[in-house]
């Protein structure tokens, strides 16, 4: 039988990935990280050197990209581009700090939705974003808005930086990128972030991750 699709949306730093991966795991679901996607098309256009801001060149780069998705044997996601590894580069912060404007792009959106959309035909996948309920997958049988105070999101930022070794930022400046990523987000005119209706939403501040895997594996099995 068909598995259901679960959709959990919400904005940067909210433990999207972490979550999603987990669940998907434990519910033999496919995992579908679609952040890393607009991550990769941004990868792509600072690559060959596109000024992010022009729609028309970044739209002409799109039918040509060889976009994949797949899970590696330890169950992390792998990202490529024209068959070349980029799962490491889309997290750098040059990629960060351009990607809310390729994901604006109306282009960009269609192209990827589509491929979302494609993946997610058969069912049994558990993709994260900030418009899968709303846009990707609104049929989705279940729909989860996982979310932080901008607070929390900016400490765990700090804690990933920390044990990535970079220590020069502060706090107050993580907190600012945070909120101005949620802002361009939120406001956006094609598929802004939202809760959608019939979401369930999820506050995870003093929460552990797996305490809220718990939560959402227990309503995706009270759906089945
Ligand atoms: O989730 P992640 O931080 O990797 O997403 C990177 C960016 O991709 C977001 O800030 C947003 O601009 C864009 N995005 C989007 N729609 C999605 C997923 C991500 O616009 N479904």
């Amino acid at each position: 039988a068909r598995k259901p699709i679960l959709a959990i949306d919400g904005p940067a730093g909210a433990g999207k990935s972490t979550v999603t991966r987990l669940c998907a795991q434990r519910l033999g679901l496919l995992y579908l990280d679609t952040g890393a996607m607009y991550r990769a098309v941004t990868w792509q256009v600072l690559q060959s050197q596109i000024p992010p801001e022009d729609e028309v060149a970044v739209a002409q780069i799109l039918p040509t990209l060889d976009l994949k998705l797949c899970t590696d044997s330890q169950a992390q996601l792998r990202v490529y581009i024209q068959g070349c590894d980029v799962t490491e580069v889309i997290r750098t912060a040059a990629v960060t700090a351009h990607v809310s404007t390729i994901a604006a792009q109306p282009a960009v959106r269609s192209a990827l939705v589509k491929q979302q959309q494609r993946v997610g035909q058969g069912g049994g996948v558990a993709a994260e974003g900030r418009d899968i309920g709303t846009h990707v997958f609104p049929d989705a049988q279940l729909k989860i808005f996982l979310t932080a105070t901008v607070e929390e999101r900016a400490r765990r930022r700090m804690q990933d930086l920390i044990k990535q070794g970079e220590t020069q930022i502060s706090l107050e400046t993580l907190r600012q990128q945070i909120a101005e990523r949620d802002r361009k987000d939120s406001s956006r005119a094609i598929a802004p972030l939202m809760q959608a209706p019939d979401a369930i939403p999820i506050l995870t501040d003093g929460r552990s991750i797996d305490q809220v895997c718990d939560l959402i594996v227990q309503h995706y099995q009270a759906i089945n």
